[in-house]
């Protein structure tokens, strides 16, 4: 269903010690926040439980983790299955973040792998597409994207889609560069891919989706960026870091 989400992105930041700091910081924050946003935590792996318990019953703040593995269980050292998170109550997990499918070499087929890994366990991923940006400057970005959501989500039911997952657009280029999209680059890549799964599924699939932007969401963009009417919210990175300006930025949802 659509909601409004504000999700912070922490990537690989932190001690525990800080990141409890800062779950304990916005929780205090967003308490006063007087929005229907639903807020989500994406923190490292180790912080998810401790995270959780702070925020105990919160209503309004989730946690979700970064990634999973597409295996179901066994000797892949290192790895993090869906069905442990789900054990953990975890609700959400991003899934083919820019830097996943650039230093990890995570492709289309094995997001799809990971896609029906969490959906298996009850996990809503965030789904995450966007160009670099020598694709935007050739032009092909709207093709490139089209194909990231056909390659990793078309092979879903609409049923799932729209109940299910949650989509962020991350132009690569505005990803931790301070150069964000301009609201209406935003709105018309939120206007594509929202078309794009009229075509395939309908037109209600396409309006119950939650699709969210992300690339340099600060408190003095995030307004405008979300006023776009496809714009349903943000996936945040380094803003997310600090609880006044993330704040900030679930505020700015009408
Ligand atoms: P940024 O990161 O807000 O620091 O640009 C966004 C993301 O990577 O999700």
């Amino acid at each position: 269903m659509r909601h409004k989400i504000v999700a912070g992105n922490w990537k690989m930041n932190k001690s525990l010690e800080e990141a409890k700091a800062l779950a304990s910081e916005i929780v205090r924050l967003v308490a006063d926040v007087n929005n229907k946003a639903k807020v989500v935590l994406c923190v490292p792996y180790p912080y998810l439980l401790p995270v959780k318990e702070l925020l105990s019953d919160n209503k309004k703040i989730q946690v979700a983790a970064q990634n999973c593995s597409e295996h179901e269980s066994g000797a892949y050292t290192g790895e993090v299955s869906a069905a442990m998170l789900k054990s953990m109550d975890v609700p959400y997990v991003i899934l083919g973040h820019s830097e996943r499918r650039q230093y990890f070499g995570e492709d289309g087929k094995l997001l799809a792998k990971k896609i029906d890994k969490a959906l298996e366990h009850h996990l809503s991923p965030i789904f995450c597409c966007g160009e670099p940006l020598e694709i935007r400057e050739k032009g092909t970005h709207e093709a490139l994207v089209k194909r990231q959501i056909e390659e990793s989500l078309f092979h879903l039911s609409g049923e799932i889609l729209e109940d299910r997952v949650i989509i962020a657009y991350e132009p690569v280029w505005a990803i931790g560069t301070g150069k964000t999209a301009t609201s209406q680059q935003a709105q018309d890549m939120h206007a594509v891919i929202r078309k794009h799964i009229v075509k395939k599924y309908s037109q209600s699939v396409a309006d119950n989706i939650s699709i969210l932007y992300g690339g340099s969401v600060g408190a003095a963009n995030a307004k405008e960026l979300f006023a776009s009417p496809d714009v349903d919210g943000g996936l945040v990175g380094g803003a997310s870091l600090k609880s006044k300006d993330f704040t900030e930025i679930i505020k700015a949802i009408a």
